[in-house]
C-alpha cells in the first residue's frame, strides 16, 4: 500500500498492485447451496470449489501470484534435474538476504517442515514437551500423535478475550514461560516455538520486546527458540504498524533481526510465501543439519528440491522478496481492518485488534443459545454451525477455528475443552476486493438478526486425527431448511 496525504490533508492509502488475470465467479443459487451443505456433511472442507463464491476457507495455497511469479511457472532457464538444481542454489542465495542462518532445507509443504523439525528436536519422543505461545493443528498432530509429546500453551491472557484491545496478543507468557522450564526440567523439553500472527488466536502479532526476553530464557536453560514463519509477512506488517522496537525498520531488517534470535526457523510457503511448498532454516547447528536433511531424503527427496517442483522453487525466490516487502502486506492488513470495523459498527461479535490472516468472527457471542460441545439432542459447536449458515445465505466458505478443529483427547475419547470458537474468513493475498467484503458484512448482518434459527451440529462420522478436515455432520433438527425457507422469503433464490 502506499500510505499518503489526500488534497484534505487527511492520510489515506491507494494499493500498489494492479490485477491483470481474472477469474469468473459464479454465486451458486440458495437451494444450490442447501443441497451441497447436506452433500457435504455440513463441514466447508468438504464443499466443491466451483460451488463456492468467496472462498474465505483459508490463505494456503490459494494467494494471487506476482508477474514476476507467472515467468518463474514457465521455467525458462532453469534445467530439470535430481539432484543439483540450478534454481536450487539461486534459492540458497535469495535467503541469505534475509536470514543469518547457515542452512535451508525445503520440505513439500508446512506440515512435512514441522515433522522434520520436531522428529529431531523431540529426539523421537524423548524430549517430548514443545512449549509455545498457541499451538497449530497440524503441529499438535504432529507433536503430540506421531512424537507422544505434549505441546505447552503458554499465551499472555488476553489471547482468549475477542473484545480485549492487546496490541501482542501473539505474546507468549515468559513468567509461565520460566516457571514451567523449570517445572518440567530442560532436558524434557524439545524446543519452545513461536507461532509468528499466530493462527488460532486470530493472525495476532508478537511483540519484539517478548521475543528478546523469549530468547533470554531459552539462553538461560539452554533451549533452542523455533519459530513458524508460515505467516512473518503479516507478522512483521503489524510490527511496523504497532511496535516501538520495530517502528521506522524495514521489513528485511526486521526479519533479519528475528532470525538472528531464532535457531530454527519452519514455514508452509503456501501462505506469506505464495507457493507450494515448505521450508526449514537453521541457524547453526551442524548436527540439527544433519540429522534434519537424513530424514528429508527420506520422507521429501533429494536435498536440492525437497518435495517442491524446480518452478516451485524458483517462484519461493520471488515469495521471499513479496514477503518481506516494506508494502506489500499491508493490502490484506486493511482489509482485515476495513471489515472488522464494518462488522464491530454492525455489533457483530468479532475478534479486536485486526489481526492478519482474516476476519475472525466470536461464535460463542454470536450464537450463545448453542452448546460448545454437542451433548443429547441439542448439537454443538457453534463456530461449526455459523460457519455453515454464513455459506448457506451467502456462497461464502470460512473455516471453523474452535471447539471442532481440536481433536479428542486420544486416551479418554473426550473434548478438550477450546477458549474460543471462530469463524475464520481467511483473506487470501491479493485476491478480493472491497465490494466482496461489503458483501460479507451484509450477509453477516443478516444472519445476526436470523440467529435464532441456527442451531448446533452433531457428528455422523468423526474421523480419529484432524476430524475437521473430512467430518461429517449434520445440522440438529433440520434448522438449515428452515433458515433457507426465511432467507427465500425476505431475499429471493439468489
Ligand atoms: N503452521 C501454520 C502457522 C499454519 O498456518 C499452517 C497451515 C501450517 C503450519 C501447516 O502448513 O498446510 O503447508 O502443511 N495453515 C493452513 C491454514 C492450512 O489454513 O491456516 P501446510
Amino acid at each position: 500500500m502506499v500510505y499518503l496525504k489526500n488534497s484534505e490533508g487527511n492520510s489515506f492509502y491507494v494499493s500498489d498492485f494492479r490485477i491483470r488475470v481474472f477469474q469468473k465467479l459464479r454465486l451458486p443459487t440458495l437451494s444450490e447451496r442447501y443441497a451441497v451443505l447436506k452433500d457435504s456433511g455440513w463441514n466447508t472442507f468438504r464443499i466443491p470449489v466451483e460451488k463456492v463464491y468467496i472462498d474465505m476457507l483459508t490463505d494456503s495455497g490459494v494467494n494471487a501470484i506476482s508477474l514476476e511469479q507467472l515467468s518463474d511457472m514457465l521455467g525458462l532457464g532453469l534445467e530439470d534435474a535430481y539432484a543439483g538444481n540450478r534454481a536450487y542454489y539461486k534459492l540458497i542465495d535469495a535467503f541469505k538476504e534475509f536470514f543469518p542462518h547457515k542452512y535451508l532445507i525445503l520440505a513439500h509443504q508446512g506440515r512435512a517442515a514441522e515433522n522434520l523439525v520436531f522428529k529431531a528436536l523431540m529426539k523421537n519422543g524423548k524430549k517430548p514437551y514443545v512449549l509455545t505461545n498457541i499451538h497449530f493443528t497440524t503441529t499438535r498432530a504432529i507433536v503430540e500423535r506421531v512424537y507422544g509429546g505434549r505441546m505447552i500453551e503458554l499465551p499472555v491472557p488476553e489471547a482468549f478475550d475477542p473484545e480485549n484491545q492487546c496490541q501482542f496478543k501473539g505474546n507468549i507468557d515468559t513468567s509461565k514461560l520460566e516457571d514451567e522450564v523449570k517445572r518440567l526440567g530442560p532436558e524434557n523439553i524439545a524446543a519452545v516455538r513461536i507461532e509468528y500472527a499466530s493462527n488460532l488466536l486470530g493472525g495476532q502479532p508478537f511483540s519484539m520486546k517478548n521475543y528478546y526476553e523469549t530468547r533470554e530464557i531459552c539462553d538461560k536453560y539452554g533451549l533452542p527458540l523455533v519459530a513458524d514463519i508460515s505467516m512473518a509477512d503479516w507478522q512483521i506488517a503489524l510490527m511496523k504498524k504497532r511496535d516501538p522496537m520495530a517502528m521506522g525498520k524495514s521489513a528485511s531488517e526486521i526479519i533479519y533481526e528475528l532470525m538472528e534470535l531464532t535457531d530454527v526457523a519452519y514455514a508452509s510457503a503456501r501462505k506469506g510465501f505464495y507457493v507450494r511448498g515448505g521450508f526449514i532454516t537453521i541457524k547453526g547447528d551442524e548436527r540439527l543439519y544433519e540429522e534434519v536433511r537424513s530424514w528429508q531424503v527420506v520422507f521429501e527427496g533429494h536435498t536440492s528440491y525437497g518435495g517442491m517442483s524446480l518452478k516451485e522453487i524458483a517462484m519461493l525466490i520471488d515469495g521471499l522478496k513479496m514477503a518481506f516487502n516494506d508494502d506489500l502486506p499491508f493490502y490484506e492488513l486493511e482489509q482485515i481492518e476495513y471489515t472488522v470495523k464494518k462488522l464491530d459498527e454492525r455489533g457483530i461479535p468479532v475478534v479486536k485488534p485486526p489481526g492478519g490472516l482474516g476476519v475472525h468472527v466470536d461464535a460463542r457471542r454470536f450464537l450463545p443459545h448453542v452448546q460448545l460441545i454437542p451433548s443429547g439432542e441439542e448439537g454443538g459447536y457453534p463456530a461449526g454451525a455459523l460457519v455453515c449458515a454464513l455459506y448457506l445465505v451467502s456462497g461464502i466458505r470460512g473455516m471453523e477455528r474452535g471447539q471442532l478443529s481440536m481433536d479428542r483427547d486420544p486416551e479418554t475419547w473426550r473434548e478438550i475443552p477450546v477458549q474460543l470458537d471462530l469463524v475464520r474468513l481467511a483473506m487470501p493475498r491479493k485476491t478480493y476486493l472491497q465490494d466482496h467484503l461489503d458483501y460479507l458484512v451484509d450477509r453477516l448482518t443478516w444472519l445476526l438478526e436470523n440467529r435464532d434459527i441456527i442451531k448446533g451440529l452433531n457428528w455422523i462420522y468423526e474421523p480419529p486425527v484432524l476430524r475437521f478436515f473430512e467430518g461429517i455432520l449434520i445440522d440438529q433438527g433440520n434448522w438449515g431448511l428452515r433458515l433457507l425457507e426465511v432467507y427465500r422469503k425476505q431475499l429471493g433464490e439468489i
